[in-house]
């Protein structure tokens, strides 16, 4: 075991790994290429009896570990949403490691429930979201939403679930596009999934208010309580943005919680030109997006702003004798303000990504990124082997392999989902793909913090590579 006085004698092991690790990252394989089990073999069946050393940890992290790591920070990883870093919240990483404070309430460290408090006004204004709302940092948007059901459920029940249970008359409404997350959310709330409606979406993937609309009337006439409705801002499957503000006014006139899932796109706001995206979140009650993804904060830190904290404290507070403090009601004890009790002080990334970046820096960082983006569309744009399938947006693409001639509909996408388990089996590339109206297209996200222009060029050109392999 090593002693806390010894720290710094071994630091400049882990740091020559971390910085080896940084120099060689863009010769690894971006998608891990071991078979299922391949790693948990290589561990020991029991803990070891005796301390070991580092040097042996660190040697076993590179052979054993190391293979079976897709490489999030990889320049060339370009699937799913980036998890993307950068080296400040790295450092606040490293500091909150160190500090390893539990933040459960103001007592158990103020500074970091003031820390947190302050970070979300930095982002309330920069990100357009009304002053009337407050901020908490939870883990994930899956929770952040899940708090958001939790809350409308009490609102619409006033308050009698948590006594009783839940009535089986909950409606809740999002989109077909919407994350799988609110079907979870809705699960575990206990309103059940058959009482979920997704509602039908237009051409470009956006939940159509008028259907919205008709199936409330149709639940109220029958009997059911509308009670929640999430819109996407940036769907998971092509960011696809629901129209707010319609869907705002539906909600005020049915008397519905409206909760706004911007986990991705969210950062986007950060730029005053795409405010657009949440016209109408003044009649909104909640709203969510996810620094960890792509906005250089280290996985896991989720915002969730609040109309009403009133409400969203009835509806989690519980106030065991051991947590009374003196400070009571003069704080923020964010113990309450979500599910989990024990909290990290994940305030310290957002703080130092904030002030080291600056807004500039952020804005220079995501503008970057949209560039980048318009530039690999244009590329598909004029390619005579792939295709758009939907205008590109933000930092997204979505696009296929046209195939060969007289190819049906069919064959192409078996051809498609082939030629991309070419691209990802190769380990120069991870692009993930979906489907947009039932047909197999590549979801190309260029959102990696130290991406270059160089490295969008190699994903067209290993595009173009696999297809002489097919
Ligand atoms: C739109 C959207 N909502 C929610 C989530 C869930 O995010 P988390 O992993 O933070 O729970 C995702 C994840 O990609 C997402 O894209």
């Amino acid at each position: 075991m090593i002693d806390r006085k010894d720290f710094k004698k071994h630091v400049p092991q882990v740091i020559d790994w971390i910085q080896n690790y940084f120099d060689q990252l863009e010769d690894l394989p971006v998608k891990s290429k071991v078979q299922p089990k391949d790693i948990y073999k290589q561990i020991p069946a029991s803990m070891p009896m005796h301390s070991e050393s580092l040097e042996a940890m660190l040697k076993d992290l590179e052979e054993i570990i190391l293979p079976g790591i897709t490489h999030w920070q990889h320049p060339n990883f370009h699937a799913y949403f980036p998890a993307n870093s950068s080296v400040e919240s790295l450092y606040a990483e490293f500091i909150t490691s160190a500090i390893a404070a539990q933040c459960m309430i103001w007592d158990t460290s103020p500074a970091a429930a003031e820390l947190e408090e302050r970070m979300m006004e930095w982002l309330r204004q920069t990100m357009g979201i009304p002053a009337n709302f407050e901020g908490v940092i939870q883990d994930t948007a899956s929770t952040a939403s899940l708090v958001a059901i939790l809350t409308a459920r009490e609102v619409a029940t006033d308050f009698q679930s948590n006594e009783e249970g839940v009535p089986n008359n909950l409606r809740i409404y999002c989109s077909s596009e919407t994350h799988s997350s609110i079907e979870k959310g809705v699960v575990i709330a206990g309103i059940g999934r058959k009482n979920l409606k997704k509602i039908a979406v237009d051409e470009n993937m956006a939940m159509i208010p008028a259907e919205l609309e008709k199936q409330i009337q149709d639940d109220i006439a029958a009997g059911f309580k509308p009670t929640c409705v999430i819109a996407a801002t940036g769907t998971t499957g092509t960011v696809a943005v629901d129209p707010l503000k319609e869907i705002a006014a539906i909600c005020k006139k049915y008397d519905v919680w409206l909760h706004v899932d911007a986990a991705y796109a969210g950062s986007a706001l950060l730029l005053p030109e795409y405010h657009w995206m949440i016209e109408g979140i003044e009649d909104a009650d909640s709203f969510v997006f996810n620094p960890h993804k792509w906005l250089f904060t280290n996985f896991d830190c989720t915002v969730y702003f609040v109309k009403d904290v009133d409400v969203l404290l009835k509806t989690f507070e519980i106030l065991p004798e051991y947590l009374k403090t003196r400070t009571r009601g003069l704080v923020n004890d964010y113990r309450d303000w979500g599910v989990p009790l024990g909290r990290r002080f994940r305030a310290l990334k957002l703080w130092f990504v904030m002030r080291g970046f600056g807004l500039e820096g952020l804005q220079q960082k995501l503008r970057g990124h949209l560039e980048l983006n318009q530039y690999f569309a244009q590329k598909i744009r004029e390619s005579e082997s792939f295709e758009l399938i939907l205008e590109p947006f933000l930092n997204f693409t979505c696009f296929r392999y046209k195939g060969t001639e007289g190819m049906s509909e069919e064959e192409k996408d078996v051809v498609n989902e082939k030629l991309l388990n070419i691209v990802n089996d190769s380990g120069k590339l991870f692009v993930s793909h979906t489907k947009v109206r039932g047909t197999y297209v590549y979801r190309m996200v260029i959102g990696q913090t130290y991406i270059e222009k160089r490295h969008v060029d190699y994903a067209l050109e290993v595009f173009q590579e696999a297809i002489q392999s097919l």
